[in-house]
């Protein structure tokens, strides 16, 4: 036996290697129990797993809803700017027919944003309170994405570092200061325009008229609006009211406002998706302007197109020729939207639900929407708290 192994030996009759021995066999059980149950464990049972993620959404919603409240008395105070501005378009009623008569009459198909204009013809009161309904419809959605991806917005997130939250965006760093109020802010005020449109061109169709995601940023400036706001957050909220309705965010962006966009836009067709949903419920005959004028024949639609949506592809709406060929293309809203909040807010809505019930019935068109429940699915989640209304 060498002089080292003696010397070893010795080492561990001693009290002390008999304490190191005793030690290292715990350490051999802690990290046996560890390889059995620790993360990815053998045995370890999912359902811990997801217990401490839905206690950690609780601990992040809570936390938000704190720092939400704080901003409620803003939001009161400009949801009352904004309601007292719609009333005076309602009590003036009709647009203004000379404008009217100027217009055009668009061809083709509009596009994604003219996709549910339906002012032509129409009640000019209700058209008001229909895009009255929308924005606070679009800010409700925006809170609940605020609520649920703390990670999009740390600034508003007190003790963020304690929670995990990594930041995704830039936000933070930048130091922009209320990333939250001006998403909810620019929610609100989104489609500040549309009401000037119609009273102006008698007309929601941007082709025809103007861009009114420029008309809104334009009105924003005037001063009832986001009065009392610090100069930042009111030329932040413009710039993201100006950018909601472009077909392609610009990749130079101010910077952390790319979430806060995307955020906005996800809040908007989540909006959009439940008024097709409406018009496009099984058994409604859906209203022509919304379906683009495309033939509603209800067991027709074009194969390609159903190849295209099966295999993920982008549709044009210059495609399109039926009323299920428009279906088609809204399965794809899905995955279009920027946040997992956002498609787990239009899994639980049900309104992609409701627009494939009405589609014929036929083993091709049934692996789409086999495809898009098992998307839903994946999305759904357990978690309650986002069942619940603000
Ligand atoms: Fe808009």
């Amino acid at each position: 036996m060498g002089h080292n192994t003696e010397t070893f030996l010795g080492l561990l009759a001693s009290p002390a290697g008999h304490a190191a021995l005793v030690f290292f066999f715990f350490l051999l059980i802690v990290l046996f129990l560890r390889k059995l149950f620790g993360p990815k464990g053998w045995l370890r049972d999912p359902k811990w797993d997801e217990m401490n993620r839905v206690q950690r959404r609780q601990e992040q919603e809570a936390a938000m809803r704190q720092r939400l409240s704080q901003l409620i008395p803003l939001l009161e105070r400009e949801q009352a700017v904004f309601g007292s501005y719609v009333d005076e378009f309602c009590r003036a009623g009709q647009p203004d027919q000379s404008a009217k008569a100027r217009r055009l009459i668009p061809d083709g198909h509009p596009g994604l944003a003219e996709l549910f204009e339906r002012a032509e013809q129409a009640d000019p009161a209700l058209m008001y309170e229909l895009k009255r309904e929308h924005s606070l419809n679009v800010l409700q959605n925006a809170m609940e994405i605020v609520v649920a991806e703390p990670a999009l917005f740390p600034a508003g997130l007190p003790g963020s570092k304690k929670i995990g939250a990594r930041p995704r965006s830039a936000i933070l760093r930048k130091g922009m200061r209320e990333p939250d109020a001006v998403l909810l802010l620019a929610a609100l005020y989104h489609d500040l325009g549309r009401f000037e449109q119609l009273r102006r061109y008698g007309t929601f169709c941007d082709a025809v008229s103007m861009n009114h995601g420029h008309l809104s940023a334009k009105l924003l400036k005037g001063p009832r609006f986001l009065a009392g706001e610090s100069p930042e957050t009111r030329a932040l909220t413009r710039l993201t009211v100006l950018m909601h309705n472009r077909r392609e965010l610009p990749a130079k962006l101010t910077p952390g406002l790319h979430p806060i966009c995307q955020a906005l836009r996800d809040a908007d067709k989540l909006d959009i998706l439940r008024i097709m949903a409406a018009e496009l419920a099984p058994g409604h005959a859906p209203d022509p302007t919304v379906v683009l004028g495309l033939a509603d024949e209800p067991e027709k639609y074009s194969p390609a197109l159903l190849e295209k949506a099966s295999k993920r592809e982008s549709i044009a709406y210059t495609e399109l020729r039926y009323v299920n060929d428009l279906r088609f293309v809204l399965c794809g809203w899905l995955n279009s939207l920027s946040f997992e909040t956002s498609r787990r807010i239009l899994a639980r809505r049900g309104h992609l639900e409701s627009i494939m019930t009405a589609l014929p019935d036929t083993p091709e068109i049934k692996r789409l929407t086999d495809m898009v429940r098992s998307d839903l699915t994946a999305v759904a989640d357990p978690y309650i708290a986002l069942q619940r209304p603000l």
